[in-house]
């Protein structure tokens, strides 16, 4: 099995890794070398009590969690600001895709102006569909432009990570970056099999830099803008960006043309962490899927497997809540662990992928933490993964809680997606 101690995101992310002090031991890739450790029970309450059925569950234990991985992990995030928030819908086509489906492209205008902070919502909903369109939603990394070759989808003008393709210049994209993501999101296939995309770039919400707030909405709806000192349970840029697709949420709640309430909330790697934190915090959210999130995602922190947390903490410092950085190296002091992070979603169907030749992602420790996240599932009833070791490559298992490990490398294919309409089809029955 090929190890992979550098980072893809969409493409290189070398600048990162380079940014790891060399004092941080190099990744544990041997099995035999996971220390022995102890998971928190996601069915025990903080004062001792047992959680035995779905209402102390809703009550008393899903609130305690969701505020430890508010506080320690992720960082809270503010109350929306609805009362200002305006849609503004820029665009319609409605034989794209050669007249398979709409596309909209929608201005979430946060704060009520174009001058303030905003999200680019690309929208397609499938026209033969019979009813109103479940959907995915999810962050990209390039831009809307990237998602997709059709060529009069405008061309983000956010900051961008240079480091990831050579079409992308002095931090903007260029148009020779139009459709260099499109393989990661298979629109025709989803469109064909009655789902609408929705999606828009991270970067509307915050740049993906160590000061990249300053850019984004932790700055621009904080009273002190720019000059805003962090609490250390403030969130971080993972938090800001779930809390984005909360709002991209809210508008598909005003939109006729899909079924809010059909809405599977997916990201890969970085953006994969960010889909479980979005699916955790906002119930609305009925599947999430997590593609590739490994550390800080669905992998287990305690086993110390590829990534760990001091790496994320010392590469990507802006992601998590100023409490999250006393765990680096510490991990058996977290008072949670990443399956309660998926126990979070409870009863909600979530599926968890990986990929072979992603180590650094800990596959197996992503597999372990959706298995050890099925009690919450068992208290409703529901089947979780349905098998007790990690499956062969390339076979997907699991009823509420899907699995699979797919061969080659970190990355969202084709056979990724195959995965997930199945899933979403077996849920959500398109076209009823
Ligand atoms: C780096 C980082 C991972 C992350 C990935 C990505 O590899 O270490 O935690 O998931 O980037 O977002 O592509």
């Amino acid at each position: 099995m090929k190890k992979n101690p550098i980072p893809f995101a969409c493409g290189l992310f070398v600048a990162s890794v380079l940014s790891v002090p060399a004092q941080l031991p190099p990744p544990n890739y041997d099995e035999a070398k996971v220390p022995t450790y102890t998971l928190p029970d996601p069915l025990v309450c903080a004062d001792g009590t047992p959680v035995t059925n779905p209402n102390i569950w809703q009550k008393k234990r899903r609130p305690e969690l969701l505020r430890l991985f508010e506080e320690q992990v992720y960082g809270r995030a503010p109350r929306p600001p609805h009362a200002l928030t305006r849609y503004e819908v820029r665009s319609v086509v409605t034989n794209a895709l050669g007249g398979q489906a709409t596309r909209k492209e929608i201005s979430i205008l946060l704060s009520g102006t174009a001058a303030g902070p905003r999200i680019e919502l690309l929208l397609y909903v499938p026209n033969h569909s019979p009813k109103a369109a479940p959907v995915f939603l999810g962050l990209n990394f390039n831009g809307n432009h990237a998602v997709t070759t059709e060529r009069d989808v405008r061309l983000s003008d956010r900051w961008m990570v240079s480091e990831r393709s050579s079409c992308i210049v002095s931090n903007r994209a260029t148009e020779a970056c139009r459709g260099i993501e499109a393989s990661r999101w298979q629109i025709e296939k989803l469109v064909a099999r009655g789902y609408a995309l929705a999606t828009f770039n991270y970067g509307d919400v915050e740049a993906d830099f160590a000061t990249g707030w300053k850019l984004g909405v932790r700055a621009a709806l904080s009273s002190a803008g720019t000059n805003t000192t962090f609490k250390p349970d403030e969130w971080g840029a993972i938090s800001a960006w779930a809390w984005g697709l909360s709002r991209a949420l809210d508008y598909l709640e005003t939109d006729a043309a899909v079924d809010a309430k059909r809405v599977a909330v997916i990201g890969h790697s970085r953006l994969g962490k960010t889909a479980l934190w979005a699916g955790a915090r906002d119930e609305r959210f009925a599947i999430v899927i997590s593609n590739d999130s490994g550390e800080g995602g669905a992998a287990l922190a305690r086993r110390r497997f590829g990534e760990r947390t001091a790496n994320l903490n010392k590469a990507f410092p802006h992601w998590f809540c100023g409490n999250f950085k006393q765990y680096s190296e510490h991990e058996d002091a977290m008072p949670v662990d990443q399956h309660e992070l998926i126990a979070l979603l409870a009863p909600r169907p979530v599926y968890v992928a990986s990929a072979e030749e992603d180590q650094w992602a800990d596959p197996r420790g992503e597999f372990l933490a959706a298995k050890a996240a099925e009690p919450a599932y068992e208290l409703f009833g529901k089947a979780g993964l349905g098998v007790a070791e990690p499956p062969a490559v390339n076979k997907s298992v699991g009823a509420f809680i899907g699995y699979h490990v797919r061969s080659g490398k970190h990355d969202v294919t084709e056979y990724d997606w195959e995965q997930y309409l199945n899933f979403a089809d077996r849920h959500f029955k398109p076209g009823k």
